[in-house]
């Protein structure tokens, strides 16, 4: 199959790298130049483990291809993808369609053949319907079909998740189309994954559904585990024993500083438009909405009460920035809302990240960027980690006892134990259990 993925970033690229791996000839399509000479150089534009290595496989066996010019792409392709960012609306929070209606339109005008037109990008409700009519007014006699077939990866483990997925939906009513799906996808139709076949409108909302449903776990343990604090119970000990229940599952279910990244955010808020311009409010996913933008600011009067209620004046030690390891993204971490909070209350803050450092530095300012964990502690009187990289996992509580003004450790993410934090001489706050 030929191949054009319109859109190379966090999405666009990695499914781009995996088609090509699974044979087909693909060309990778931005308008970032900067991003496109950057993979031409064999640069990754974005952090994510085992891309650089795919990529150079794919382009040197040249199957891959990185380019500006969408026509040619395009005019070649049996199967265009439109993977472009659709972010938050500013004001109303739906979703927005910009890059999507513009890539529809730019993708009309260069078809040639019978060809398939695929949403990847998370869109709403009705528009895979819209990218049908902009492709029909920009070219009638254009011959297409247009699937929304959405994509689940996780950033931090995207090429696995790509190539060993729970599923693969494919909303369409066409059958040309899902013939031409079916070849796309198989080497893992032979591997077996589950290929869920839908209507184009049920799998748009099989995408919002699973991703509101996951918000929802977490906002369901993030307030389990404040009420674990008030009556003394340890909530990863009720995650435990409520995952164990095969109708729940283990998976979601680690309380923290709230979700944040570049998709529950921003994918709650565009269900809850969908819901309200249909009728059908979702109030479930309201309250996760409500409770989870609480939770952010709540994380900075959590350290604020671990050093006596009073931050002024003293220098805190964040570690980790990114929404999550593994990953240099930095699109509604909490790390920016909580930082903002603790410099409100008159704190110093020193920041360290493993890989985002150069994205962290579009989003927080007044801050000092160190070089790792132990520079960043130096002089703080409490630490706090906010993203649980490996490397946070094991740090060497002695030195950073030397070298902070007191031994403080807020565990936003609970990946110690709270003894062995104890034994160590610092006092040791984490979410959902006892402070020890
Ligand atoms: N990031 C994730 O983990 C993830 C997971 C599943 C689904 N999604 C969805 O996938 C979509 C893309 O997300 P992302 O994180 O990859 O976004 P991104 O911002 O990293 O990448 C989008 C890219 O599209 C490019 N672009 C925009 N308009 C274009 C056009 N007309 N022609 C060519 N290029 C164009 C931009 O320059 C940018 O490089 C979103 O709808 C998102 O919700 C993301």
């Amino acid at each position: 199959m030929r191949i054009a993925m319109i859109g190379t970033g966090y999405v666009g690229l990695v499914s781009g790298a995996c088609f090509a791996d699974f044979g087909h000839e693909v060309t990778c399509v931005d308008k970032d130049k900067a991003k496109i000479d950057a993979l031409g150089r064999g640069e990754m534009p974005i952090y994510e483990p085992g891309l650089d290595d795919l990529v150079a496989a794919n382009v040197k066996a040249g199957r891959l291809k990185f380019t500006t010019a969408l026509p040619p792409a395009v005019k070649a392709a049996d199967a265009v993808f439109i993977a472009v960012g659709t972010p938050s609306r500013r004001g109303d929070g739906h979703a927005d369609l910009t890059f999507v209606h513009e890539a529809a339109r730019e993708i009309a005008q260069a078809l040639d053949g019978f060809t398939v037109v695929i949403t990847k990008s998370t869109v709403p409700v009705g528009t895979g319907d819209e990218v049908e009519r902009i492709i029909k007014e920009t070219r009638p006699d254009a011959d297409c079909a247009v699937v929304s077939n959405p994509e689940f990866l996780r950033e931090g483990a995207a090429i696995r998740d790509f190539k060993h997925p729970d599923r693969i939906v494919v909303g369409t009513e066409d059958a040309r189309a899902r013939e031409v799906m079916r070849e796309v996808y198989r080497p893992l139709y032979l591997n077996r994954a589950p290929v869920l076949f839908t209507e184009r409108r049920t799998a748009e909302l099989i995408k919002y559904a699973a991703n509101a449903f996951l918000a929802t776990k977490i906002t369901f343990i993030n307030e389990i585990a404040d009420l674990a604090e008030k009556v003394g119970a340890d909530v990863q000990e009720i995650a435990r024993g409520i995952g164990l229940d095969n109708r729940i599952g283990a998976k979601f279910l680690h309380a923290g500083p709230g979700f944040g990244g570049s998709c529950f955010p921003k994918d709650t808020l565009a269900l809850l438009k969908t819901g309200q311009d249909n009728g059908a409010p979702l109030r479930v996913v309201e309250a996760v909405v409500t409770v989870n933008d609480a939770r952010k600011r709540a994380m900075a009067r959590k350290v604020a009460a671990a050093l006596g209620g009073d931050v002024r004046g003293k220098t805190v030690a964040v570690l980790g920035l990114t929404f999550k390891p593994n990953t240099d993204d930095m699109r509604e971490a909490p790390s920016i809302p909580l930082i903002t909070a603790l410099q409100d209350m008159g704190a110093k803050v020193h920041v360290y990240d493993p890989a985002g450092m150069e994205q962290a530095k579009a989003y927080i300012g007044n801050v000092e960027f160190c070089p790792d964990a132990y520079s960043c502690a130096k002089g703080a009187s409490a630490l706090v980690i906010v993203t649980e990289w490996e490397e946070f996992r094991a740090l060497d509580f002695d030195r950073l006892k030397a070298t902070m003004a007191q031994p403080v450790l807020v565990d936003l993410r609970n990946i110690y134990p709270p003894e062995e934090v104890a034994r160590a001489g610092f006092v040791y706050e984490s979410v959902g259990r006892a402070r020890k």
